[in-house]
């Protein structure tokens, strides 16, 4: 059966338009001024802070996702379902901070290979390792993301970007800090039976 003209002109409206290309509408470096009473300079420089803690965190959620999968020992079930919380409580703080980035006008870092080259957190190995070992790069990399989030919380409050001194202070520092103490507790040393 022929399809009329008029058939065939309707499917082609309902046909998706897939396979589309075109440049970027805004750069990576590139700043949108937003409506939100902040000067360009201090607009910016939260951007530039917020994308290295984001690279970070981003880093430091998917190594608890690894240590999650790949732990092993007496404390295994403990620390499977440890690791797990900290993963999805370091996963808001990356929706948080990407979308601050965002509200600042500027690009969140996205894609893996992207935040790969950015971070300062030490790359682990594929294979697995001991429980001491998983629990001292968590260690660290807290470190790294507590170091760099309390400078930047202080650059934020001098230019006046409040909003990024807040979100780094009462979510980013205190999120790490209480995530660190559960973490550490089981590297001390304590007799599990008898006393000493
Ligand atoms: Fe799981």
């Amino acid at each position: 059966m022929r399809k009329s003209r008029k058939t065939a002109g309707t499917l082609d409206r309902a046909r998706p338009l897939d396979h589309q290309k075109a440049h970027e509408i805004q750069a990576f470096n590139q700043l949108i001024r937003m409506p939100i009473a902040l000067s360009e300079s201090a607009a910016r420089q939260s951007v530039t802070n917020l994308n290295q803690v984001l690279a970070d965190i981003i880093t430091l959620r998917d190594l608890y996702k690894k240590h999650h999968w790949q732990v092993a020992g007496p404390t295994f079930y403990q620390l499977h379902l440890l690791f797990d919380k900290h993963y999805g409580e370091q996963n808001e703080l990356v929706d948080a901070l990407a979308e601050r980035i965002q509200s600042l006008g500027g690009i969140s870092l996205a894609m893996a290979a992207d935040v790969a080259e950015t971070t300062m957190i030490p790359r682990p190995p594929r294979g697995r390792e001991e429980v001491p070992v998983q629990i001292s790069r968590l260690l660290h990399a807290h470190e790294v993301v507590l170091k760099e989030a309390r400078t930047m919380a202080r650059q934020a409050a001098e230019s006046g970007d409040d909003g990024t001194n807040d979100l780094l202070v009462s979510d980013v520092i205190r999120t790490s800090e209480k995530q660190v103490w559960f973490v550490a507790e089981h590297l001390v040393d304590v007799p599990l039976v008898k006393a000493d």
